[in-house]
């Protein structure tokens, strides 16, 4: 007998249609729970949240929490917390970065300035909080308060990186699990866990999510080189020059000869914008971006290994199919 063919990949215009009307309801809260009679407020987190983004920490929720047959609505204000979470780290992310766009419209910072946007971005993190005490659980809200402290730590650990060339792999991995893969792990596991799900199938859901959010975020350092910016919505070259060694960098500076690690280390010391072509010139003789990929593509195949053992349904896929699109993803 052959063995049936493995279902085919959905794309994410696949799987959005899948979670389209769980998505909905999640908009829909998002938008009721953002008011303030505090007008710059709405005028900020109206911006950001309107510009709409990926909304992929919300659908991570989503898909989670039905792949293991939840049928309530806790899933939904899971899905805005990670939302809320995640957008005030960005309103504090382009402010530290000195980032000029953002999901394609100028930032919070470019319009109105840092204060402002440091300031929102703290109204939807606590804004957050209250909607975490609405879950009325302490595992969960435990969950959170841990997430958000290590991405903290996290940001944290990235600003010491600034501008130092020596900075390794191992610690670029250390920062990017912290900034960016443990609210992937969160949100994937809250999922399981409100739907009711046992200790291990949430630990799998964790192992999922965390393993994702590292292939996320290489792939975003990656197309920080390789992209452009109508397509991203982002200026390309923020992290060069902000003085961030990501992935492609740091594999450029070990593999170049003496000469050339001495240039991409003195770029990154001074965090030379203008020396981009320089630093992509580098990075595609030393097939950095190649190596980039891999390195992406392995902890996306960990992720999906993490699925093994879940029901077999269309939500299952759904995140099976995720893990590429994280990795091939155009913005
Ligand atoms: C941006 O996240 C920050 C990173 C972790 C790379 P997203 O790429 O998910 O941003 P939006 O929500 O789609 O704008
Ligand atoms: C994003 O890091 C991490 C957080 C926002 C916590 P980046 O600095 O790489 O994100 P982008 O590229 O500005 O979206
Ligand atoms: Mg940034
Ligand atoms: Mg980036």
């Amino acid at each position: 007998m052959l063995d049936a063919p493995p279902p085919p990949l959905r794309d994410i215009a696949a799987i959005q249609a899948l979670a389209a009307a769980d998505m909905a309801a999640v908009d829909a809260l998002i938008r009721d729970r953002l008011a303030s009679d505090v007008v710059l407020i709405n005028q900020i987190s109206g911006h950001i949240i309107a510009a709409g983004g990926k909304r992929l920490r919300p659908l991570l929720a989503v898909l989670s929490a039905r792949a293991l047959g939840y049928r309530g609505d806790a899933h939904h204000t899971l899905a805005a917390i990670v939302e809320f979470i995640h957008t005030s780290t960005l309103l504090h992310d382009d402010v530290v970065d000195e980032s000029g766009l953002r999901r394609g419209r100028k930032t919070a910072n470019a319009l109105w300035g840092n204060a402002p946007s440091v300031l929102v971005g703290d109204f939807l993190y606590s804004r957050s909080f209250q909607l975490m005490v609405e879950l009325d659980s302490m595992p969960v809200m435990r969950i959170l308060a841990d997430t958000t402290n290590a991405i903290a730590q996290g940001e944290v650990l990235q600003l010491l990186h600034v501008r130092n060339p020596g900075t390794d792999e191992a610690a670029y991995l250390r920062v990017i699990e912290r900034k960016t893969a443990v609210l992937f792990a969160a949100t994937t596991r809250l999922g399981a866990l409100v739907a009711g799900a046992d200790g291990a199938t949430q630990q799998r859901l964790h192992d999922y999510g965390l393993a994702l959010g590292y292939a996320f975020q290489i792939a975003d350092d990656v197309l920080d080189y390789v992209s452009d910016a109508e397509t991203l919505g982002k200026h390309l070259g923020d992290d060069l020059a902000e003085g961030k060694a990501t992935l492609p960098v740091i594999h450029a500076i070990a593999h170049s000869d003496a000469a050339g690690r001495d240039r991409l280390a003195q770029i990154i010391s001074n965090g030379d914008a203008g020396a981009l072509p320089e630093v992509l010139a580098a990075i595609h003789a030393q097939g950095s971006l190649d190596y980039s990929h891999a390195v992406a593509e392995r902890y996306a195949a960990a992720a999906v290994a993490a699925l093994a053992g879940l029901p077999d349904n269309d939500w299952t896929r759904a995140l099976r199919d995720l893990a590429r699109y994280a990795i091939d993803r155009r913005n």
